[in-house]
């Protein structure tokens, strides 16, 4: 009953920021909007019919100038529970689309130097997709998601805070990764749109109980998705809990600058700024030292292309870097620039470290768009704490006790370049 109010409370306030703002509507990834037949008092007719009885203009009577946040039907669990998709829309062309299933991210439309629109990050075609599973396991690695409660992996699923030990679920060959079989990008998030004089978004809340996946303590774990009128795209996450539990939230973006599905992202130039990264174990563990990135293949201190010297790293890119900071604010984890369409993305966090992943198990096997997501079609950038610290005394710690608020976020600017 409070889940259906608040979600009516939602749809209502998106009826109104839709009238005050908006943008037109190229769609993409948008399964239900494609559908004419819109069953009556469902959130798409909601969000997009002012309440006059005027029928709805082939192009949105809407004010390209304004920011807008919109809400429309996504698809349906298997239980019949909806899943709405939140759409951000800025003056300069800018397009974010967010599901309430996993906080899924699941378009960051952007122009490129010809003010050509694509969606620049991997996506699925439906809510389906998003949840298919093969042999027990889900088919699609992360997309977009939200992370949570432990982003990347905690060694063999096990850890001991203030001397009781926990057992967590083990997804990913010894270890668990990104929270879990049950991870929070696979619940249901309660959403409530936002707006504000130069940004709109999207408030996600989700509620892990006490024991859930193995982690202690019940988590009240929140994040705020918004679009700014100055082209960026902020993360801004909360979490409190009512014993001490480990916590490491971040966002699962795939990224391709030149647009999802074309091809590999192995000509992009990343810069990193860190000089020392985790050196890790067979299954991906760190082994508990910092290296030097100096004279290796991973050094990104300078631009550099993602297939320059990769061919060195056993794998591919999959490693922690630890971020150089001067201080706690938010500063430059990140640069990437994409030479054919001249986009360009900057990553801001005030997190301590930043997981560059160049989509290494991507293998032709899901698709989106009608294209096959195959090798390095797409990379990840990760900002977060360091992976396995429950278990590295030297690590920053990820603990969390009752009283604290765990606070983090990370800014994605995009730009061109001519
Ligand atoms: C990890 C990869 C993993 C990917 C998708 C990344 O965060 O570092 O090892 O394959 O997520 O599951």
């Amino acid at each position: 009953m409070k889940w259906f109010l608040s979600q009516s409370l939602g749809i209502l306030l998106a009826a109104a920021l839709t009238v005050a703002g908006g943008c037109a509507d190229k769609p993409q990834n948008s399964p239900q909007s494609k559908s004419s037949g819109q069953k009556s008092g469902d959130a798409k007719n909601l969000a997009v019919k002012p309440v006059d009885t005027k029928p709805v203009p082939s192009k949105p009577a809407v004010d390209e100038k304004k920011m807008s946040v919109t809400q429309e039907a996504y698809g349906k669990l298997p239980d019949g529970t909806q899943i709405d998709q939140f759409t951000l829309c800025n003056p300069n062309g800018l397009k974010v689309k967010i599901i309430n299933y996993g906080a899924i991210v699941t378009a960051v439309e952007t122009p490129d130097r010809n003010g050509k629109i694509e969606n620049i990050t991997l996506y699925r075609d439906s809510l389906a997709d998003y949840m298919e599973m093969k042999g027990g396991k889900p088919t699609t690695p992360y997309f977009g998601a939200t992370i949570g409660r432990y982003g990347n992996r905690i060694a063999k699923g096990q850890f001991t805070l203030e001397g009781k030990e926990y057992k967590l679920a083990v997804n990913n060959g010894p270890n668990t990764l990104h929270g879990g079989l049950k991870g929070f990008d696979k619940v249901v998030w309660k959403a409530e749109p936002v707006k504000t004089a130069d940004t709109v978004g999207v408030v996600f809340t989700y509620t892990s109980p006490d024991g859930e996946e193995g982690y202690p303590g019940t988590l009240q774990a929140k994040v705020t998705y918004s679009l700014t009128d100055k082209d960026e795209l902020k993360m801004d996450y909360e979490a409190t809990t009512d014993k001490a539990t480990v916590v490491n939230l971040t966002n699962h973006n795939y990224w391709n600058l030149a647009g999802a599905g074309s091809g590999d992202v192995l000509k992009h130039e990343v810069t990193l700024n860190a000089d020392r990264f985790l050196p890790v174990d067979s299954t991906l563990i760190p082994l508990g030292r910092l290296d030097t990135v100096k004279g290796t293949a991973m050094d990104f201190t300078a631009a550099k292309t993602i297939g320059k010297d990769m061919a060195q790293v056993e794998g591919g890119y999959d490693h922690c870097y630890v971020l150089s900071r001067k201080d706690d604010g938010l500063s430059l984890a990140a640069r990437v620039t994409e030479p054919t369409s001249g986009r360009v993305m900057e990553v801001y966090t005030t997190q301590p470290a930043i997981q560059f992943y160049g989509g290494n198990f991507l293998d032709g096997t899901i698709r989106g768009g009608g294209k096959a997501y195959e090798k390095h079609n797409g990379f990840c950038l990760e900002t977060q704490h360091y992976p396995d610290s429950p278990n590295q005394k030297d690590f920053p710690t990820t603990l969390l006790k009752p009283g604290e608020t765990f606070k983090q976020s990370t800014v994605h600017k995009f730009s061109v370049q001519k």
